[in-house]
């Protein structure tokens, strides 16, 4: 028998949960609530995590796999893993790296970045740090398209290879936990890509952005946006198999089953819930993504077998993030993958393509 090289701490995480338990003990309340919490009573927050507890993996046996791949595509890019980081905003309230760090460990990773909007660090930052890597953009629309259109063409031009349009946030969800600890995205936490679309007119804070945002899109707005860009336009929160459809009939080159990881529309489905009927809805025509909840490599697995491409995972890398910077998102991602992999080794799946809706049941 080996002995590992290094002697495990007892206190080391292990898992995803342990670095949330640290970044709770290590950040400031009022910023990780803002990460942790959801809109409401936060039982979509919940139902997000429960959902996948209601899924039971059917592993099979004998299947002849000593080994398995945990590699895969999204929209025809290289990942390492069917697990890609999700947009979450103002990442340097987590770490004064923010997001350059976990666009470094994505890179590392070997698995797909996606910035936020609301990033504290600009598209050709974030290239320039994470030069290899793979990084798609999220997008907010704003009343004025020439915002858009620069914010667009700042990704473009940072080599930036599909377009995440969020669609779920007309208005920003109640946050009740922000309201009981009276805490505000500071001030000085500023988008510098936003400024940079505005002409350098305003500052970027998020009172500035959020007061141009435009509540009121549609479909048609959808085909004109992907119609702007070169790059493939996912669409990220939707939740039933009608808007699916139209989302294949508009434009859209993928989807993200979403509700913006329970901060939203609270009493909205679990994503899980959800999936089936979206992946029904569009009958092969896109690649279906999902997240919120996804703390497991299990839970990436069920998200397959359910017909998910791929998830997305937001807070657990965050708190890698926020408890030791690059390195501790990259121990989350690996982490994750290792997860993913033992999972996929143990149902008798030897890739994640092999994974079918055979191998999930509905818990008793
Ligand atoms: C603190 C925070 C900020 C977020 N910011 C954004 C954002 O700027 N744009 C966006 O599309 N989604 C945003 N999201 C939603 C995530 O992209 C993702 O849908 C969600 O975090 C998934 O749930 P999970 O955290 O349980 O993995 C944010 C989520 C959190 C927790």
């Amino acid at each position: 028998m080996t002995l590992p090289s290094e002697p495990l701490s007892t206190s080391a995480p292990c898992n995803v949960w342990d670095y949330e338990r640290i970044a709770e003990e290590t950040m400031d309340p009022g910023a990780f609530g803002y990460f942790a919490g959801g809109a409401g009573d936060e039982r979509t927050l919940r139902e997000n995590v429960e959902a996948y507890g209601r899924w039971r993996l059917r592993p099979r046996v004998l299947a002849g796999v000593g080994e398995a791949t945990t590699g895969t595509t999204v929209l025809g890019f290289d990942a390492s893993m069917p697990l890609l980081v999700a947009p979450v905003a103002f990442q340097k309230m987590a770490h004064p790296d923010g997001e350059l760090a976990t666009a470094r460990a994505a890179q590392t990773a070997g698995t797909i970045y996606i910035l936020s909007t609301l990033a504290t660090s600009t598209p050709s930052d974030v290239a320039e740090a994470a030069p290899t890597g793979t990084r798609w953009f999220q997008l907010y629309c704003y009343r004025d398209p020439g915002i858009t259109k620069a914010l667009m063409d700042q990704a473009e031009a940072a080599g930036f290879g599909a377009l995440v349009l969020t669609v779920d946030a007309p208005r920003l969800g109640r946050r009740e936990r922000d309201l009981r600890t009276g805490f505000e995205i500071p001030a000085d936490v500023t988008v510098p890509s936003f400024a940079a679309a505005m002409g350098g007119s305003v500052a970027g804070t998020p009172a500035d952005m959020f007061a141009l945002m435009e509540p009121a899109l549609g479909w048609r707005d959808l085909e004109q946006l992907a119609s702007q860009s070169e790059l493939p336009l996912l669409v990220k929160g939707v939740l039933t198999g009608e808007d699916a459809r139209l989302a294949c009939e508009h434009g859209a080159a993928g989807i993200v089953v979403s509700n913006h990881g329970g901060r939203q529309l609270d009493g909205a489905s679990a994503t899980l819930d959800a999936l089936p009927e979206v992946v029904d809805a569009v009958e092969g025509r896109l690649e279906v993504l999902v997240d919120g909840g996804v703390r497991r490599g299990t839970d990436v697995v069920k998200a397959l077998a359910l017909g998910a491409r791929a998830v997305l995972a937001g807070r657990a890398v965050l708190w890698g993030l926020a408890v030791g910077g690059e390195e501790g998102a990259l121990r989350v991602l690996e982490l994750l993958r290792e997860e993913i992999e033992l999972a996929l080794l143990l149902a008798g799946c030897d890739s994640p393509a092999s994974v079918t809706r055979a191998h999930v049941t509905r818990a008793p």
